[in-house]
């Protein structure tokens, strides 16, 4: 492990899957069961993989992260420790406005991003699903006089792409299976998980 990342500083109140080596299915606090896709050990290893490539990427030139709210908290903060090169960091905000795992209208609010004119910039997500967010989402910084435009995403699900686009870098392929924990939510909720889980199907509403 790395010595910049320091998973051990993590409260261990956030942790209800520590000291378990192989956490499999997890009962939450409201009973919900989760099954462990990828531990936080697993996490911590693609993230260095995924800044590995990004540093191969970019080198040592200026670089703009924006994080898309409110998934990517997690991956955002994680990323940002491994690099080295300049580095500015923003955030856009998107919502889907879901009706539990459902998609709906993409709204984006872009007034908290820094300025990004002629700056090589990266977006973050948490996962690549459908694709639309990140497609709207990249084609609103492009408007903005970027000199580029990436996207990087934690977790990309299989077999739901709609559109032409994908992200230049994939943390992890998953299955296609609703996911919550590091970022990702049920109705705004279990984004503090520090491992991610799977919802059992008769969790979530038909
Ligand atoms: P897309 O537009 O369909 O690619 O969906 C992207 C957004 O939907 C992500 O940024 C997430 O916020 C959300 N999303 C998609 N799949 C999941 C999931 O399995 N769990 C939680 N959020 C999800
Ligand atoms: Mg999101």
């Amino acid at each position: 492990m790395p010595a910049l990342f320091l998973p051990k500083l993590t409260p261990v109140l956030y942790s209800p899957v520590k000291n378990q080596v192989q956490p499999q299915i997890v009962t939450l606090h409201d009973s919900t069961c989760v099954k462990v896709l990828l531990t936080r050990e697993q996490i911590e290893e693609g993230i260095v993989r995924l800044a590995e490539e990004v540093r191969a990427q970019y080198g040592k030139q200026p670089l703009t992260i924006i994080g898309i709210m409110t998934g990517s908290i997690m991956l955002l903060a994680d990323l940002i420790r491994l690099l080295e090169m300049p580095l500015r960091v923003g955030v856009i905000q998107t919502s889907s406005y879901r009706n539990g795992t459902e998609r709906g209208e993409l709204t984006i609010n872009a007034t908290l991003m820094p300025d990004i004119r002629e700056r090589d910039v990266l977006l973050l997500d948490d996962i690549f699903d459908t694709g639309h967010t990140l497609t709207g989402v990249t084609n609103k910084v492009n408007q903005l006089g970027p000199r580029s435009v990436r996207s990087a995403v934690l977790l990309s699900k299989t077999g739901r792409c709609e559109v032409d686009m994908r992200p230049d870098f994939v943390t992890f392929d998953i299955p296609d299976e609703f996911v919550i924990g590091y970022g990702l939510d049920y109705e705004d909720e279990y984004r503090n998980l520090p491992y991610i889980g799977s919802l059992d199907s008769s969790q979530l509403p038909e």
